[in-house]
């Protein structure tokens, strides 16, 4: 079946095609350069900027893989959870296109979206654990098969991402942080800092990112606020110490749940030092470790496509009043 995907909840516009689960291309129109003077994304600029480049998107999309409209077999978009203004703009002229095209529509949640963006290019491997790191998660699944998910654990807090841009924003590295941190961190002693593991009493999978957030701002202060070298030793050692937390949650969720496969997504999972570790882990167990390649963990048409095409096919398509919603719960969480 070819299905277009549409994905539009933050401050990306991507679009894909796939058929079959085979993807044909992914075109994104993305808005970095529009937010970074305001270090962190303005929703209305966001939504507006969705306006403009939706239909070149679909333009460029069909121009490249050789197809047109018509021969469109399905249609997706992430409905929930986002930023809602950039979640109508997409939505609607997802189902609009469905309207017009006389073809099925499936709304499709932006994290089973990033949990799949794991298989564009890999095979699943049932049970697998399932880490969606990005600026909005911080999320521990356990998966038994497609469509099925549990809640193991998440960040009390702010996501893993959120934390890596509020802290490039206080040390002036510019937006987003994530591939700054990273970029600055491989000048910088990572043991020149200590950031406390998490410790959320409620739950052993959970974690919390505010606390290093706060240590992170007392050191900087603390050492004077200025000097590359302080900012590669501060964005080196939090860099390190949000590798040991996402790393204390997989193994405790390893050690409950027997997964075949590790698992990481979400645009947090671009970061080399987290993807090691996490490798490591699985490679001690003996099970498999997938990580999308960079382009598929951050945001991107292409998951949505996959998921959607999979629910299509199925035959479980969504009504098309279906509407956005900017928090929704994946699964169900369990406590272990
Ligand atoms: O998945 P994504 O594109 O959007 C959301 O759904 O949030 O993730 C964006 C987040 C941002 O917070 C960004 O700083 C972070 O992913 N990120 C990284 C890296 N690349 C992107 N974090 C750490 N290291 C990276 N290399
Ligand atoms: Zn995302």
């Amino acid at each position: 079946m070819l299905v277009l995907g549409l994905e539009s909840s933050c401050d990306d516009l991507s679009m894909a095609l796939i058929h079959e689960g085979h993807l044909l291309a992914n075109t994104t129109a993305s808005q970095t350069l529009d937010h970074a003077p305001f270090g962190g994304v303005v929703p209305e600029i966001a939504s507006r900027r969705h306006l403009d480049t939706l239909q070149p998107t679909l333009e460029l999309l069909l121009q490249k893989t050789g197809k047109n409209l018509h021969e469109i077999e399905g249609i997706a978009a992430t409905y929930a959870p986002g930023l809602v203004g950039s979640l109508l703009v997409g939505l609607n002229f997802a189902k609009s296109l469905a309207f017009a095209l006389d073809r099925p529509f499936r709304g499709v949640h932006h994290i089973e979206g990033h949990l799949w963006s794991a298989f564009l290019e890999n095979q699943p491997n049932f049970p697998f654990l399932g880490l969606v790191v990005s600026g909005g998660h911080s999320h521990l699944y356990w998966v038994r098969d497609f469509g099925d998910y549990q809640l193991l654990g998440h960040t009390v807090d702010d996501a893993a991402g959120e934390a890596f841009d509020k802290i490039a924003k206080l040390m002036g590295l510019g937006f987003p942080g994530g591939p700054a941190i990273e970029k600055i961190a491989r000048d910088g002693d990572a043991k020149a800092f200590s950031f406390a593991l998490p410790l959320v009493k409620a739950n052993p999978l959970h974690t919390s990112f505010s606390g290093m957030k706060t240590a992170a701002l007392e050191f900087w202060q603390g050492k004077g606020a200025s000097g590359e070298g302080l900012k590669a030793d501060i964005a080196a050692s939090f860099q390190a110490g949000v590798v040991r937390a996402l790393s204390v949650m997989v193994t405790r969720a390893l050690a409950k749940f027997p997964a075949r496969q590790l698992v990481v997504t979400g645009g947090v999972a671009c970061n080399a030092p987290l993807r090691e570790a996490l490798a490591a882990i699985a490679a001690e167990r003996s099970i498999d470790f997938v990580a999308p390649a960079p382009r598929y963990c951050t945001d991107n048409g292409a998951m949505i496509a996959y998921v959607g095409e999979r629910y299509l096919k199925q035959g479980a398509s969504s009504p098309l009043g279906i509407n956005a919603k900017a928090r929704l719960p994946l699964g169900e969480e369990i406590r272990v």
